[in-house]
């Protein structure tokens, strides 16, 4: 069997203790020393003894700080092991990944050519915003969708003659498919982004089909809570039940969450990529089963 160590990256201590339980693998804590510039120093506890090395870090913010550890424990590990796992459950920049104005740079692209040159040889994301991320990634790679461990949370609830929307068309087959392991419908709002200020706005005029019951929004993340709070405004006009909101990763920026639960909504659930006050559905068996 091959022996494998996980490294715990300081964004993701608490998901890397659970993947590296599942797949029987030496745990190697880090400890981070943050200076006051903002550099990271980080010191492994342990020294993996392994032919795989799997490093866990989340890149939410501080995005950069947080990818800089992430790179230094790559490089780092290229002298234990040729093979190398990186698992980034949230990755920031994922909505960089295409020139949407003239000259924009695509940062998806330079992180492809930066962990390719470290060394990474598998990268396994969860949820990514979209797949054409990846694209530039020219390494094994793969994405890990926690809709169903989602999915799985809301069955419990026993919510009735409930209706899956999803805030834009973008999301569509996601909240399609969420919507499949709950064996209830779905929809898609249509969602506009202003893309100099970043503004968001629900085109749709009336929906009929929502009045009176209960929703749940499924998103990929919620950052400023600006597509959530527009589309719970829209579907609360519209009068609607309840609205829960079901989402991967929620970054909640600033009071991003006071603000959605004042548009009307419910409950927040969102995984653990992203440690917080709503991640309560843990996707470490999820990524645990992609490892084998
Ligand atoms: C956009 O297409 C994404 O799926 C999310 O809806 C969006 O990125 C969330 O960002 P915010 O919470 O700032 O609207």
């Amino acid at each position: 069997m091959t022996k494998i160590a996980v490294i715990a990256g300081n964004s993701s201590e608490d998901l890397a203790k659970k993947i590296a339980k599942k797949i029987h693998a030496q745990f190697v804590k880090t400890e981070l020393k943050l200076f006051p510039d903002g550099e990271s120093k980080i010191t492994l506890k342990k020294i993996p003894k392994a032919e795989h090395v799997i490093v866990v870090q989340s890149t939410y913010p501080p995005v950069d700080t947080n990818l800089i550890q992430a790179l230094s424990l790559i490089s780092h590990s290229q002298q234990f092991s040729k093979k190398i796992t990186l698992i980034i459950p949230y990755m920031g920049y994922a909505r960089q990944d295409r020139e949407f104005l003239p000259g924009e740079i695509i940062t998806m692209r330079v992180l492809a050519k930066l962990f390719k040159a470290i060394g990474v040889t598998n990268l396994i994301v969860v949820d990514i915003h979209s797949l054409i991320g990846l694209k530039h990634f020219k390494i094994t790679k793969q994405n890990v969708s926690a809709i169903p461990d989602l999915a799985m949370y809301f069955k419990k609830l026993k919510l009735k003659d409930v209706l899956v929307v999803s805030p834009d068309q973008g999301g569509k087959e996601r909240a399609k498919k969420f919507a499949e392991n709950l064996k209830v419908e779905h929809i898609a709002l249509s969602k506009k982004r202003d893309r100099k200020t970043g503004k968001v706005q629900i085109i749709n005029s009336k929906l009929n089909h929502v009045v009176g019951r209960d929703l749940i929004l499924v998103d990929d993340m919620i950052s400023t809570g600006g597509s959530i709070i527009k589309a719970a405004e829209f579907l609360k006009k519209q009068k609607c039940g309840k609205i829960y909101v079901a989402c991967t990763h929620a970054l909640l920026i600033n009071d991003a969450e006071a603000r959605i639960k004042k548009a009307g909504v419910t409950r927040i659930i969102s995984t653990n990529t992203i440690p917080g006050n709503t991640s309560i559905v843990d996707i470490s068996n999820t990524i645990a089963k992609a490892m084998v």
